[in-house]
């Protein structure tokens, strides 16, 4: 357990979904070992932070593809990604890697614990791509976007900072337009794309692993960008 959790007396967030589904690769053992330690998410008191640089989070990264094409993309803005699943971890860490990319730091945990620790307004973008949509009524309670969720983040970005949801179910997406129609919530956000079934341009929005399962499946994804009022 990082040294965030051990400080954090409130651990008491249920996570579901696996942690793991196959054996790490030799090299992805090997990267845990070395290259994770040296970029855990320890703090914004990090030298990365530190500065004017602008801050994005990425929640549930998965294999870590958006990630790194961000990172990537944008030299001059620190990361933070967030991913329990370690087989995601593996992966994202081979990309660090091969890349030799210096503007990522891993929290290898729940995003609801990164999100409780961090400062208010000190993020300028945070994405949410694909979360598990929980499509069972009596799991909606589990879906990562909830009112509570929602205000802690709004209490996070920087005012006209930029909230991106993505989505390939159709009930999770209604789901994201009921709760963003709110009028409490209304009142955090505002909405930027109207039509977000338009896929926006992937230069701007790299896809992810399961936008690409989502198109071999032809189902359709929404796209939301929300910005903090
Ligand atoms: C359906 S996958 C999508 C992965 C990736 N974003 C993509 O689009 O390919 C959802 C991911 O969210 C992660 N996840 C679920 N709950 C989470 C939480 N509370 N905090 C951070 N990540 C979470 C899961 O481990 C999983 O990797």
């Amino acid at each position: 357990m990082n040294q965030i959790l051990e400080n954090h007396p409130q651990h008491r967030k249920t996570l579901y979904g696996r942690r793991q589904s196959r054996p790490l690769k030799d090299r992805q053992k090997t990267l845990f070992d070395t290259l994770l330690p040296a970029i855990t998410f320890s703090g914004l008191e990090n030298e990365l932070f530190v500065g004017q640089k602008q801050i994005w989070v990425e929640i549930g990264f998965g294999g870590g593809e958006h990630l790194c094409k961000q990172a990537l993309s944008n030299p001059d803005v620190a990361f933070i990604g967030c991913e329990p699943f370690v087989n995601g971890v593996g992966s994202l860490l081979s990309q660090i890697d091969d890349f030799n990319l210096k503007n990522v730091k891993v929290f290898q945990n729940d995003a609801r614990f990164l999100l409780e620790v961090l400062p208010s307004a000190s993020l300028d973008k945070v994405f949410l791509l694909f979360p598990d949509p929980w499509p069972k009524k009596r799991h909606f309670k589990r879906r990562f976007v909830q009112k509570e969720t929602i205000r802690e983040i709004h209490r996070l970005l920087k005012p006209g900072g930029e909230w991106r949801i993505a989505t390939d179910h159709a009930g999770y997406a209604s789901w994201v337009k009921e709760q963003f129609s709110d009028p409490e919530i209304s009142a955090l956000f505002t909405w930027q794309r109207q039509d977000v079934y338009m896929r926006p341009d992937v230069n701007e929005w790299p896809e992810t692993r399961y936008e690409e399962k989502a198109n071999l499946a032809k189902r359709k994804s929404a796209f939301f960008s929300f910005l903090s009022k």
